[in-house]
């Protein structure tokens, strides 16, 4: 689920979660943003390791919120790990030092985030049947969902040098100890390997039609426009636009003020269709209640679904 900024896409890509889990499957709704809102949501708290928040009918819904700095971390820890392995005593100072700058690098949080989403888009199909993404506004999730292609070829070059480097270091080691020592360099190799792995079955999977995005808009003309917007790009980027949700939509029966609304909005869906034909659109109606907690959720996803 994506869309621009309070659209409504945590609250849609619940009630979507919820309708799919009351089916009878097992569920991951996961938030991609790194300003979560999930637990806020469902009134629990919900951290980065799946947590069970509803078993409607037989199936099973879980809440997670992926966090980049926990993967970093983690990342961090296994490369200073081989790091300490591969240098000399005297250089791991440095080589920490500069590590610690990489991980404040741009982008590596960008790349973490997308680590994380791999490791439970690959749940699917053991731990559940389906996994719902909650992402971020609008430019921050195209940028992510471009990177599994970029990331793959630079991995690739990455790998490319490291094989001529590996060549190299083993040569030069075993010219001065007469023995072969290259068993660190191959476990970065392998490495960089799960790495590229992961982030081409990635890039298959969100275009290969075996994920599918659902765009939230609201009916008002700068965000049908960074809709629009939205739909071309995923276009470029060879990824299904699955549906569309047209949120928030105001009654024409309920006082002057919401006629106008209502009114206004007709006018900018006729002049902005938010779907080509044939892509399955919904409205769902702006709603007098607050919407948290579970028994809301539940009412939202067969409002979507029913
Ligand atoms: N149909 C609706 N009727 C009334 N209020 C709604 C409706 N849909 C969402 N809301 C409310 O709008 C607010 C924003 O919703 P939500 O957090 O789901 O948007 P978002 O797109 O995830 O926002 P962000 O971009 O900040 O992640 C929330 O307070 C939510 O309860
Ligand atoms: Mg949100």
């Amino acid at each position: 689920m994506g869309g621009k900024g309070g659209v409504g896409k945590t609250t849609v890509s619940s009630g979507i979660a919820h309708a799919l889990a009351a089916r009878g499957r097992r569920v991951l709704v996961a938030s991609t943003d790194p300003a979560h809102s999930l637990g806020h949501l469902w009134r629990v708290s919900v951290g980065d390791s799946p947590v069970l928040l509803a078993q409607p009918q037989g199936g099973e819904l879980h809440g997670v919120e992926l966090d980049p700095q926990a993967t970093l971390e983690r990342h961090l820890a296994a490369v200073r790990a081989t790091m300490d392995r591969m240098l000399p005593e005297r250089m791991h100072k440095a080589a920490r030092e500069h590590l610690d700058l990489a991980a404040q690098a741009p982008g590596s949080h960008e790349s973490a985030m997308l680590e994380r989403i791999a490791s439970v888009t690959e749940l699917t199909g053991t731990e559940f049947d389906t996994v719902v993404f909650d992402t971020a506004p609008t430019g921050h999730t195209l940028r992510l969902l471009s990177l599994p292609e970029r990331l793959t070829g630079w991995t690739e070059r990455l790998l490319a040098n490291r094989d001529k480097s590996e060549r190299y270091q083993a040569a030069m080691s075993s010219l001065v100890t007469g023995r072969h020592r290259d068993e660190p360099e191959s476990e970065l190799r392998q490495m960089l390997h799960r790495r590229r792995q992961r982030f081409a079955a990635m890039h298959t999977d969100i275009t290969d039609g075996s994920a599918g995005f659902v765009a939230v808009t609201v009916a008002e003309r700068l965000p049908l426009a960074e809709h629009a917007e939205l739909v071309a790009e995923l276009d470029v980027l060879g990824i299904d636009l699955a549906g569309v949700v047209v949120n928030r939509r105001a009654p024409s029966e309920s006082g002057a003020l919401l006629k106008a609304r209502s009114a206004l909005e007709e006018a900018a869906l006729a002049d902005q269709p938010p779907a080509a034909p044939g892509t399955p659109l919904v409205s769902l109606p702006l709603m007098a209640e607050d919407l948290t907690g579970a028994e809301q959720i539940a009412r939202i996803g067969s409002m979507l679904t029913g």
